[in-house]
């Protein structure tokens, strides 16, 4: 596609795990669309919608008061359909019966490997990336990070409440996948005195009976333990340090908590933002884009390079979070 492309009709469609602010992308993808005269088609049930050809014109109005809501008022789901030659082609057939001249899609890792699928087979395409875990390695931000990281804070600072009375440990997992970057943005935000992630070689001794032991030797009597999900079995964990040292330990899963409620001023701002520059680069012929955030700019990068690209989580954070845990 080339700038002097006439395009008319755009998609969108959210896929993967949920992420508030994915309904900010949808509004302003339609609004941005719409004010360039684009007719604005919108998925539902992300890539498994579109080959299915679940597809429905969006206006103005259908994404009145979306802004606000979590979730995705298109609905989104994990296709295993799409990861199949086939169904990539059929997805992208019913691109062309649709008349939908490019493609805007939402969501973490696995929607952007779906989007190079999709570009691949020809349908002009732009990521845009929503993922409460952060771990999309061509952004430092992905729309919905913020909030749940909020979530998750609201909850611990109210577990500690009760850990505190009760002079227990509090053993909180937070969700995160394979990754630790959710894990150690709350570990550091609530002050806990562990914090395991899947980056870091799990040492159960050192790592966690030792700090416990040496905190309460500090004078601390209750103690916040932040693991991320793919760090190790936190309801294990709670059980071997009861065995271990005697010490009260109790496990809080904080799970699909973390996805849901309202995108905070962040997640907002910046999935309305995503929209309106995904629109733009259709219609400058800037297609197979992924959008990121890079020193607090939307900017955006080529989307066969994004792919390829790994986060490294700032280790050096772990070091901060136990100096002031002290
Ligand atoms: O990727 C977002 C996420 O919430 C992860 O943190 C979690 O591991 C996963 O999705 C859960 O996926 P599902 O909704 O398929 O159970």
């Amino acid at each position: 596609m080339t700038k002097n492309d006439e395009v008319k009709t755009i998609g969108v469609l959210t896929s993967g795990g949920d992420a508030p602010g994915m309904n900010g992308v949808i509004r302003s993808v339609t609004r941005s669309g719409i004010n360039s005269g684009l007719k604005v088609m919108g998925i539902r049930r992300g890539f498994q919608g579109l080959i299915s050809g679940e597809v429905e014109e969006l206006n103005a109005r259908s994404v009145s008061e979306k802004l606000q809501q979590g979730g995705t008022f298109l609905n989104t789901a994990r296709s295993e359909t799409f990861t199949t030659e086939e169904g990539q082609k059929q997805a992208a057939k019913m691109t062309k019966i649709f008349g939908i001249d490019a493609l805007v899609v939402c969501g973490g890792d696995g929607t952007l490997r779906g989007a190079t699928d999709l570009a691949k087979t020809g349908v002009p395409t732009i990521y845009i990336p929503a993922t409460i875990d952060n771990d999309v390695g061509c952004t430092d931000y992905t729309i919905g990070f913020d909030t749940a990281l909020n979530t998750a804070i609201v909850a611990v600072d109210k577990l500690r409440d009760t850990a505190s009375s009760h002079e227990r440990c509090s053993v909180i997992e937070v969700m995160g996948r394979r990754s630790g970057y959710l894990a150690l943005h709350v570990g550091v935000a609530t002050g806990a005195e562990i914090i395991l992630i899947p980056e870091h070689p799990l040492d159960l001794e050192k790592d966690v009976l030792g700090k416990i032991l040496s905190a309460r030797n500090r004078g601390k009597y209750h103690y916040i333990v932040i693991v991320a999900e793919g760090a190790t079995d936190s309801i294990e964990l709670a059980k071997y340090i009861e065995s271990e040292i005697g010490i009260e330990a109790r496990t809080t899963i904080l799970g699909y908590l973390q996805r849901g409620g309202t995108p905070n001023y962040f997640d907002r701002y910046i999935s309305s933002m995503m929209g309106i520059k995904a629109v733009e680069s259709i219609i400058a012929g800037e297609i197979n884009r992924s959008l990121i955030v890079q020193n607090g700019k939307v900017d955006d990068i080529d989307l066969f390079e994004s792919v390829n690209i790994t986060k490294k989580l700032d280790e050096t954070n772990m070091t901060k979070a136990k100096i002031l845990s002290i």
